[in-house]
Order: structure tokens, then C-alpha cells, then sequence
């Protein structure tokens, strides 16, 4: 993997670069929509490329561990081949997922036990098994096995639980080193910050996620029900000292503002299941603000969904008013096309930020959609 920055913004830390994988470019800044277990939810494969544009999608460890599992992975050839996915894939690590999913979960030195949500089924996650796995997944990018603590937590125990992250950092590092990726691409493995909202934490975290020399890093810990403050100072401090030279990804976030915030601080890299979540129940982004399909007032709106050149396509030939009675009715469709809608919208504003950022007025521009990200309709 490698990583090429074009342009810094000069009246905010925005950048706009370029990252080759073995699976294709991806250009900075970026969203990767979710496909957890080996789906974006409702979105088929032929449509995430022409429609959505995705240029790289998320697989989760915890759950393609879970079902299909890994004999089925490996037979299938890996996830590319597995979901009919040629473009970059990046999973995660499993730990977050083992603290918000799964039950019964203990912490040790050695790694992370829990049960099954599906089955009650015990298991063991260890930096070195979640790399193992993600080795037989073959993502593209993988993640370091890390602990995100809960918000709020004490300083005692974020300072633990990151120098926790950083010795299993240590332990994912050495087992990148003695194994080989297993289908003939390269995998690259991106680090995670952890240390919650201290200041001091993070910076340290920083430093020590820098000096492992990794192909990326990753900023974890955030949007966890800190105040939105924290989660912009925190992502903010951490681009000032994590390398300039490699991709920053800010783990989870967010709303479309949030997004724009953080790139304007100097974050890269996105992933947020907010976008493909809120469409199934009915909720629209849009420059203008947020609609919820279910409200009334859409009904009878002959409108198009977005008409907007840069919209999903099935945005600008379907109307409101179409929309939100297959939501009323509880038809497949409506979910679809929301889905469809977002996560398309999702990345024409990184698309466009990207174009501001190279153009050299970024500033000005984030400044001007701002308000409407943010507005209710
Ligand atoms: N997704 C959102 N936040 C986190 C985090 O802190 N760690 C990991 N591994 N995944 C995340």
C-alpha cells in the first residue's frame, strides 16, 4: 500500500492524496461504507460501484469470524472472490465489536474472551488470532487488535487499557512480520490510537502508534458519547502528531458535518454505519438538511428525492412522495433506495471536498454547506 499526498488546504489541515492498494486507488478524503458481513446491507455489488462510487468497503472481523467463517473464507478464496468485490476492502479487528455485541466479554493480557451473540458459542480474539483471521479474510487494509473504552472512562483506566493496545500493537506488528497474506495481495496494517478524551493520553498514543512505522494509522475511542468538542479537539491533536505522511482514519464517525469537521482537522479516512442505519428507518441526508421519509409531509412532495447531478441516480428519477409511501407500506424498495441515496451522498461530499481541497478553496466551501448538513426538513 502506498500513500501519496497531493495537496494540504492552507487555511485548514484538510488534504487530499491518493492511496494504492493491490485492489485499486482510492482517492483522499474518503467514506467507506460498512458491509459487515460481507454485504452493504440492501446495496448489490454492481451498484456500490456505479452508483455509490465506493472506492473501498469495510468487512468486520467479529462477525465473518462468526458466519460464514474461516473454512468457508478461505474455500471461497478470500472475501474479494467470497462477495464479488474486486475493489480495496479494509476489516476491522473484532475488539470493538466483541465490546459491543457480543456477551459475557473478559479482558486479559492474552486477549479478549466472549460468547457468541448468535449462539452463546465461547471464543477467544488475541492480537494475533484477529490478524490471523483478517489474514484469511484478505482485506486489503487490516486493524490492529485494540481496546476502545467506554465514555467516560477514569484516567486510570484508559491509561490501562491503552498501554494494553499498545503491547498487543506490538504483538500484531511481530505477527504481520512472520506471516505472508495468504491470496497474493499485500495487506497493510494500520494502528489504532486509543486514550479516550485525555489529552495527554492521546499524545502519547500518538507518538507510540507512529514510531511502529505502520503503513497508516487509525484514531479509535471516538464517537463513543463524548461531547462533539471532545471528538474534534481529540481527532485534531492526534493529526497534529501522527506522521503527515500516512493516511489518518477516524474510526465510526459520523453525520456529514462531522465528517467535514474532521477533514478540515486533517483526518483522511471514514467509515460510519449512520448513513446505510438511518436509510432503513426512513432518514435522508440531502445539502438542504435531513428528512425522515416517514413523516406525513413527504407524501403527497412530487419532488425528486435529490435532483442534484452528483445524486444516485434512482434519487433523480424517484420521488419523495414514491419514497415515503414505500416506507408507510413497509415495501423492501424504500429502505434500498435510501440506502442507495445516502451512502451515494456520503461520498459525492467527500468527492467534493476533495475537489475544494485541490482547487484551494476548501475553507470557504465547507464553511458555505455547513449549515445545510445540519438543518431538519
Ligand atoms: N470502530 C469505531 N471505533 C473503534 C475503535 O476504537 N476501535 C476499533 N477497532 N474499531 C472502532
Amino acid at each position: 500500500m502506498q500513500f501519496k499526498l497531493h495537496h494540504t488546504d492552507q487555511k485548514s489541515d484538510a488534504r487530499a492524496g491518493t492511496i494504492t492498494t493491490d485492489h485499486g486507488k482510492i482517492n483522499t478524503p474518503i467514506f467507506m461504507p460498512v458491509g459487515t458481513i460481507g454485504t452493504v446491507k440492501g446495496v448489490h455489488q454492481a451498484e456500490l460501484k456505479e452508483q455509490v462510487k465506493a472506492q473501498i468497503i469495510l468487512g468486520n472481523t467479529y462477525h465473518l469470524y462468526l458466519r460464514p467463517g474461516m473454512e468457508t473464507m478461505e474455500a471461497a478464496g478470500g472475501l474479494h472472490k467470497f462477495m464479488n468485490w474486486n475493489g480495496p476492502i479494509l476489516t476491522d479487528s473484532g475488539g470493538y465489536q466483541v465490546f459491543s455485541l457480543a456477551h459475557r466479554r473478559k479482558i486479559t493480557e492474552e486477549g479478549a474472551t466472549f460468547a457468541s451473540h448468535i449462539d452463546g458459542s465461547r471464543h477467544l480474539f488475541s492480537p494475533e488470532s484477529s490478524l490471523g483471521i483478517q489474514r484469511s479474510i484478505g482485506a486489503d487494509i487490516v486493524m490492529a487488535f485494540d481496546e476502545c473504552p467506554p465514555y467516560p472512562s477514569t484516567r486510570e483506566y484508559a491509561k490501562n487499557s491503552m498501554d494494553l493496545t499498545h503491547r498487543w500493537l506490538e504483538r500484531c506488528v511481530t505477527f504481520m512480520n512472520e506471516t505472508s497474506p495468504k491470496y497474493g495481495h499485500s495487506q497493510a496494517l494500520f494502528p489504532i490510537v486509543q486514550g479516550s478524551s485525555f489529552d495527554d493520553l492521546r499524545t502519547k498514543s500518538c507518538e507510540f502508534i507512529a514510531s511502529q512505522d505502520q503503513p497508516g494509522n487509525a484514531i479509535g475511542g471516538l464517537s463513543v458519547g463524548e461531547p462533539i468538542e471532545d471528538m474534534y479537539r481529540i481527532s485534531k491533536l492526534c493529526c497534529d502528531v501522527l506522521p503527515k505522511d500516512k493516511p489518518r482514519y477516524l474510526m465510526g464517525v459520523g453525520t456529514p458535518a462531522n465528517i467535514i469537521e474532521c477533514i478540515s482537522r486533517g483526518v483522511d479516512m471514514f467509515d460510519c454505519v449512520l448513513p446505510s442505519r438511518n436509510a432503513r428507518h426512513g432518514v435522508i441526508y440531502t445539502r438542504n438538511g435531513i428528512m425522515n421519509m416517514k413523516n406525513a409531509k413527504w407524501r403527497t412532495d412530487f419532488s425528486p428525492i435529490d435532483d442534484r447531478p452528483d445524486a444516485a441516480p434512482t434519487s433523480q428519477t424517484h420521488t419523495k412522495a414514491y419514497l415515503a409511501h414505500l416506507f408507510r407500506v413497509g415495501e423492501l424498495l424504500g429502505p434500498q433506495l435510501a440506502t442507495l441515496h445516502n451512502l451515494a451522498f456520503y461520498l459525492s461530499l467527500v468527492t467534493e471536498a476533495r475537489e475544494h481541497i485541490i482547487e484551494g478553496d476548501f475553507a470557504d466551501w465547507a464553511a458555505s454547506v455547513l449549515p445545510g448538513l445540519e438543518r431538519k426538513l
